[in-house]
């Protein structure tokens, strides 16, 4: 015992000896060993003070992150403006032609394609074929989380849209693209019957650009607008789950609960922490919807397990919002929908200070893959795109 201590005692720098190693006698042993007893202790309690200081840095860094900066400045000729509102007008006074968008996009699709729910309701059993993939494309493994939040949801007599109407319907998908910087379009926009607009676009100073209706606003919980924006009363909230703590916040926020703490880790981004709309608010967007997107639309081969990275096989929002119009619509229009690089300068957003460059550190979606179908779309007729950042029809070249 003695030996192997002194063995110990040998191998250690004298800085680090502690008094232990030279006991002469019981009672200052004991007296000694408080010491060591409170430095284990102090370790403790600083890996404990350093753990919750790691936990509110991951919970407050992407807020701080976040802050929104000063739009860009962006000048649209005179010219341009007007051809613009003209080609809108003619949009807008065009025949509405019933079932138009979803029939050519079904002629894309595999004859499979049945999908014709795209929310999911609390008295509509889950199909099977929802539980083949993870989220976004599924909701496999999820049953339990997924039937729960199903009974908060609305029954399917509930309407899919806000506005009651029989009428042949018109829709515009509001992409976020800079492209809708001064060209207010405000006014021509609130003519659609359906204004879909996507994570935290905003209205407000914006509204002469880009209208001040929402009838859906679709979104993730990171995307969500921290404040609600929509002013308009019957305006419908489509949840969108991309990963399974999604489904935690959305009852979370149809319940006026809080988030729980432990759920705040899987967050890239503070999320909102309540939606003041009413449970009959709240649609669940059927995963089909992006699968559709993804597998058949833009061909993206199936997901696949993977530990690092991702296969760039998730559309973007505004790709899935496409899709989602085409069966609650009749007609469909985009607008802001624009990557186009060559642009340079021009801004990313319409409401805030990025570049159009900052596109190409994009690695979740395949950018160039989504503009070609969008532009093959706008080529057939599926869609119009109003703002002409995907194809400009009249643009000097
Ligand atoms: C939009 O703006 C118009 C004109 O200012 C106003 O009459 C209307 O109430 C607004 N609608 C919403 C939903 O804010
Ligand atoms: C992209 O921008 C460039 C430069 O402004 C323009 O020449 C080109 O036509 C644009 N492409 C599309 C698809 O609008």
């Amino acid at each position: 015992m003695e030996g192997t201590r002194s063995l110990r005692a040998r191998r250690y720098p004298a800085s680090l000896q502690i008094p232990e190693e030279f006991p002469d006698s019981s009672g200052r042993q004991n007296s000694m060993r408080l010491p060591k007893r409170w430095a284990t202790h102090r370790c403790w309690l600083l890996l404990g003070v350093v753990v919750v200081l790691l936990f509110l840095a991951m919970i407050c860094l992407p807020w701080i992150q976040t802050e929104t900066s000063k739009p860009l400045a962006w000048y649209v000729t005179h010219a341009h403006k007007k051809q613009v509102h003209e080609h809108v007008h003619r949009v807008l006074k065009s025949q509405c032609r019933p079932g138009s968008a979803r029939n050519r996009l079904l002629a894309r699709l595999p004859a499979s394609s049945h999908m014709t729910q795209p929310f999911l309701w609390k008295d509509v059993p889950l199909a099977d074929d929802l539980f083949l993939y993870p989220p976004p494309f599924g909701f496999r493994s999820l049953r339990g989380n997924v039937e729960d939040l199903l009974k908060l949801l609305p029954d399917s007599d509930s309407s899919p849209l806000p506005e009651k109407t029989d009428k042949c319907r018109r829709c515009v998908v509001m992409g976020n693209g800079g492209i809708l910087k001064g060209l207010e379009l405000g006014p021509l926009i609130n003519r659609f019957d359906t204004i879909i607009r996507l994570n935290s676009g905003p209205l407000g100073e914006f509204s002469v650009d880009v209208g001040n209706r929402t009838s859906i606003r679709m979104s993730y919980p990171e995307g969500t607008p921290r404040r609600w924006i929509d002013t308009d009363p019957d305006t419908v909230f489509v949840a969108v789950v991309y990963k399974s703590v999604d489904i935690s916040w959305i009852s979370a926020m149809m319940k006026k609960l809080t988030v729980p703490l432990w759920d705040w880790l899987f967050f890239w981004q503070k999320v909102p922490d309540q939606i003041p709309l009413e449970p009959h608010r709240f649609r669940l967007l059927n995963p089909e919807i992006i699968r559709e997107t993804a597998l058949d639309l833009l061909k993206y081969p199936p997901p696949r397990k993977r530990l690092l990275g991702n296969d760039q096989n998730v559309p973007t929002i505004g790709m899935s919002a496409l899709n989602l119009a085409s069966v609650l619509c009749d007609e469909v229009s985009l607008a802001g929908f624009s990557y186009n690089l060559s642009r340079q300068g021009a801004p990313l957003h319409y409401y805030d200070h990025l570049r159009i460059t900052a596109m190409l550190k994009e690695t979740t979606h395949n950018v160039d893959r989504e503009t070609e179908l969008l532009q093959k779309l706008v080529r057939e007729g599926a869609v119009t795109d109003l703002t002409q950042g995907l194809h400009c029809s009249f643009c000097p070249s």
